[in-house]
């Protein structure tokens, strides 16, 4: 357990808040999971929920009834269940940009049909009948072709939820596009997509909020000098549809009115698959597996809405990350999803959480005396087993590990989805039960190994355990499981940030780097001379010395 991290003696969370906290880790360190599991036969059931379709095991965590109940009154104190209604309210909780952030406002269209708010309900409206009129094949070509193929140009959160959601989607009926995304600036991204879709049926998205981003406009240019020059006309404008919250600037760069799906202004990017940035799913899933993505969140929202706080699980587990980072130091979290098809999950919460809640001063602007978002990471099982597995059970940190699982897989061969659970369970088992030096070392010898060697192989053989970990599990992964996993993720997210008092709608850490890079291209294409350090400017020299070789 740190003490640099903790909650500092100016954090909101108050000294006695702060004092409790370290009390009970320090207690809890002290009572192994499993002792908890042996004192109390209940614990599983009591430390678990069924929210929509999914089922959430937290009970392999350092958690009592006292514990909670401090983490509980921490959320009350710190006000989540209001933010949480004012969320939900259409509140400016987005405050350094002065927007709303109502989320399952977007969630509830699919349920109902309209969503109480015009601009959302014409955004689904309009992208419904752009996506009718693409696999109807009533919008085609330049050649009069019927679309195949279909590239997402963008990139963060124009890019991450569209290819999860894709990839893990894609085997919903036959793909009706087929689906490519293009997301960072490097030419061998877009050069690759480009060599493989056949230009007269490849349509792409445009999908940009800001309809800014460098790495975006210079894809989505170079793809339509590429169709222009394949199709041998100026005029591919139905080739590109576009999505953001500047249907002016998409205007501009040439896109077609009626091929402009417009998203309101306060749909940040890292939460905005749920709106029209899904089009992408829309086209290659189908609407249908889209509203029922949709759906899946609503019954989240509905689920945190109506749960008390204290068994309200996703708000648990938001509980759970400050409980990690403020009163035992750890600042690393593992997603281990065992399905193939979530192996993009990781990517996806990297930036939900650690472009949200990678922040050190309050959404009131003060310097914050306490940890606030790690460092989230992950694969799929059982790949991370053959590689970094290792450190989890034996490293010198410990990481809460999240498992997700499904329980029928969509590939049923012989035994190999009962070995992969079989896998997936055992490790959360490993990682809190561990084997001792003298469990390993009595092994040892009753397989004929001679006590001195017996000993010595024992402590490095010896698994101290007490690691926690969450386990998700789903029937299958459908697209309303899909929905209600990330809606999962957006409330822990929203739970943990609003006790630490930070804002986690805005990103104003990613800033300086893109101005930073604008001015380097002047220095790198050698029109300009900024005054640089010497480091930064043997590397420019270098680069420009390349090209002239
Ligand atoms: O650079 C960070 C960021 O602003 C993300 O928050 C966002 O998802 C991404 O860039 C893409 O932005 P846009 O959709 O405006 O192109």
């Amino acid at each position: 357990m740190s003490s640099t991290s903790d909650c500092g003696t100016t954090s909101p969370y108050g000294i006695n808040t702060r004092s409790t906290l370290l009390t009970l880790a320090q207690r809890s360190v002290s009572t192994p999971l499993s002792q908890r599991f042996q004192d109390d036969p209940t614990r599983a059931e009591r430390y678990s929920a069924d929210i929509g379709p999914l089922f959430v095991d937290y009970s392999k965590h350092h958690i009592d009834s006292n514990i909670l109940d401090t983490l509980c009154t921490l959320a009350r104190n710190r006000g989540v269940a209001p933010q949480l209604a004012a969320l939900r309210a259409g509140a400016h909780l987005n405050n350094t940009e002065n927007r709303a952030t109502n989320y399952p406002s977007l969630r509830l269209w699919a349920s109902k049909q309209q969503s109480g708010d015009s601009t959302i309900d014409s955004m689904y409206s309009n992208m419904a009948a752009l996506v009718n009129d693409i696999h109807d094949g009533k919008l085609r070509g330049q050649t009069d072709k019927v679309f195949t193929d279909l590239v997402n140009i963008g990139i963060g959160g124009s890019d991450f939820g569209p290819r999860l959601i894709c990839d893990a989607l894609s085997n919903q009926g036959e793909p009706l596009l087929k689906t490519h995304f293009a997301a960072n600036i490097d030419p061998s991204v877009i050069s690759e997509i480009l060599a493989t879709v056949p230009a007269e049926t490849t349509l792409f998205i445009v999908a940009s909020k800001s309809f800014g981003t460098q790495e975006t406009r210079s894809n989505a240019t170079t793809a339509r000098r590429w169709l222009c020059s394949e199709l041998k006309c100026d005029d591919v404008d139905q080739h590109f549809v576009a999505v953001t919250s500047k249907p002016e600037s998409a205007k501009t760069f040439g896109i077609r009115e009626d091929l402009i799906i417009s998203v309101p202004e306060w749909v940040g990017g890292r939460f905005s698959v749920w709106s029209g940035f899904g089009l992408a799913v829309a086209l290659s899933a189908g609407m249908e597996n889209f509203r029922a993505f949709l759906h899946g969140g609503y019954e989240v929202d509905q689920y945190v809405e109506h749960s008390p706080l204290e068994s309200n699980a996703p708000i648990i587990l938001g509980l759970l990350d400050v409980w990690y980072r403020n009163a035992w130091g750890i600042s690393s979290q593992a997603v281990l999803p065992y399905e193939h098809r979530l192996k993009l999950l990781p990517i996806y919460l990297q930036q939900l959480f650690m472009e949200s809640a990678g922040k050190s001063v309050s959404s009131t602007g003060e310097i914050l005396q306490h940890g606030t978002g790690g460092v989230i990471w992950g694969t799929e099982g059982t790949n991370g087993q053959h590689s970094f597995h290792q450190l989890l059970h034996q490293g010198s940190d410990t990481i809460p590990c999240d498992f997700i699982a499904c329980l029928h897989t969509y590939n049923p061969i012989g035994e190999q989805h009962q070995n992969l659970i079989a896998n997936c369970f055992s490790q959360s088992l490993v990682l809190m039960q561990g084997q001792s030096a003298p469990e390993i070392e009595r092994a040892l010898i009753s397989n004929g190994m001679a006590t001195a060697d017996a000993k010595r192989l024992a402590q490095h053989k010896a698994i101290l355990g007490n690691r926690p970990s969450t386990t998700i599990l789903m029937d299958q992964l459908t697209p309303k499981a899909l929905g209600a996993l990330i809606a999962l993720y957006e409330y822990r997210l929203f739970a943990a940030s609003f006790v630490w008092g930070i804002n986690p709608f805005d990103q104003w850490g990613v800033e300086l780097g893109k101005q930073i890079s604008q001015t380097l291209m002047g220095a790198l294409s050698g029109n300009e001379a900024p005054e640089l350090d010497s480091s930064t400017a043997q590397l420019i020299a270098r680069y420009k010395q390349a090209q002239q070789a």
